[in-house]
């Protein structure tokens, strides 16, 4: 079976400016989630606001936008605005595990309350056209949850359903719950995007347990290992070598990162004037990329403490020379 790649939506990380320079240096990936948009009151958003949450509809693969919502009123108007804009499906986030979000009901502020499910999509469907898909956890305080909810989501016409196997409450820890993922495609209807813990190490094993599920979805790996998706589909397409271990980096691969550091360093700092932020930026990119370059500890604290971009600089090109 072919597999299909999805880019995870990471707030912060895989926002319009990351995947136009990703897609520039790395293949593999053929759609993506964007972060969320959070509906605003009224639904009154500032034209320049939106078009920096947008996706563009001139990526290099499809994305599909992301709403954060209750309010079922909100949320179709948003949904409508987006095809109005020109896309062409959308997602409900009812995964997003932050105490701000789950405790005003949103998110997987949802996910104890099936009912609540049940009328928000009864809601919202009618008024919108895009086909609509949703992204959810196994659930808040249980994985007893997502079996409450499943009957739910497979009475409604959705186009697929994004599931990570964790509890909202564990947040991003622990491991992934494979049995409570084997319940679910088990028993939905819709097409399931697996989402959690993808990686070079786990492809394996999650691929040949889950030998049904189609798509999957590529998270926090892809910012600690960005060649992965492209090595997953040489892998599938019988390159067995290809999912090893790429620590320490060979030439090649140091100089693709290389050229992609140096074009995302290039093109955020055309959109963010201060260095402080710039720098700031490339930080919290450094935080999952720093993965590649073991036994480099001592530098990486070293780059915390950096605030100018001229010393960014200089310990860039030390880190890549070495
Ligand atoms: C920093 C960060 C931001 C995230 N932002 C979003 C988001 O905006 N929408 C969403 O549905 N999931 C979001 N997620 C969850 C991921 O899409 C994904 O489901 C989760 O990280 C598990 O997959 P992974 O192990 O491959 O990272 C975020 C995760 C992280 C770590």
């Amino acid at each position: 079976m072919i597999k299909t790649l999805y880019m995870a939506p990471m707030l912060v990380y895989t926002d319009n400016t990351f995947r136009e320079v990703y897609f520039r240096h790395f293949s593999g990936f053929d759609r993506a989630v964007a972060p969320f948009i959070v509906v605003a009151e009224n639904s009154r958003y500032r034209k320049k606001s939106l078009q920096s949450l947008l996706p563009s509809l001139h990526e290099a693969i499809p994305v599909e936008p992301q709403i954060l919502s209750k309010d079922p009123d909100a949320c179709a108007a948003l949904a409508n605005l987006l095809e109005d804009a020109g896309f062409k499906s959308v997602n409900i986030n009812m995964a997003c595990p932050a105490d701000a979000v789950v405790n005003k009901g949103r998110g997987s502020g949802f996910l104890p309350h099936p009912e609540r499910v049940q009328d928000f999509l009864a809601s919202v469907i009618p008024k919108i056209r895009l086909p609509l898909s949703v992204k959810v956890r196994t659930g808040l305080y249980s994985h007893r949850e997502i079996e409450a909810l499943i009957p739910v989501f497979n009475t409604f016409p959705l186009s697929e359903v994004i599931v990570h196997p964790r509890l909202g409450v564990d947040k991003y820890e622990g491991p992934v719950d494979l049995e409570a993922m084997k319940s679910v495609a088990a028993t939905l209807k819709h097409p399931l995007v697996f989402s959690g813990d993808v990686s070079r190490r786990t492809w394996i094993d999650f691929s040949s347990s889950f030998k049904e599920v189609e798509r999957w979805m590529i998270g926090r790996e892809l910012l600690r290992d960005p060649f992965l998706p492209e090595d997953i589909r040489a892998y599938e397409r019988g390159e067995a070598d290809r999912l090893r271990e790429i620590v320490p980096l060979n030439r090649e691969r140091k100089n693709r990162l290389r050229d992609y550091h140096d074009d995302l360093l290039d093109t955020l700092g055309k959109k963010i004037n201060r260095q402080e932020a710039l720098v700031g930026k490339m930080k919290s990119y450094w935080q999952y990329l720093e993965a590649l370059f073991p036994g480099r500890e001592a530098e990486m604290e070293e780059m915390k403490r950096i605030l100018h971009l001229d010393e960014y600089n200089i310990w860039v090109n030390k880190l890549f020379k070495e």
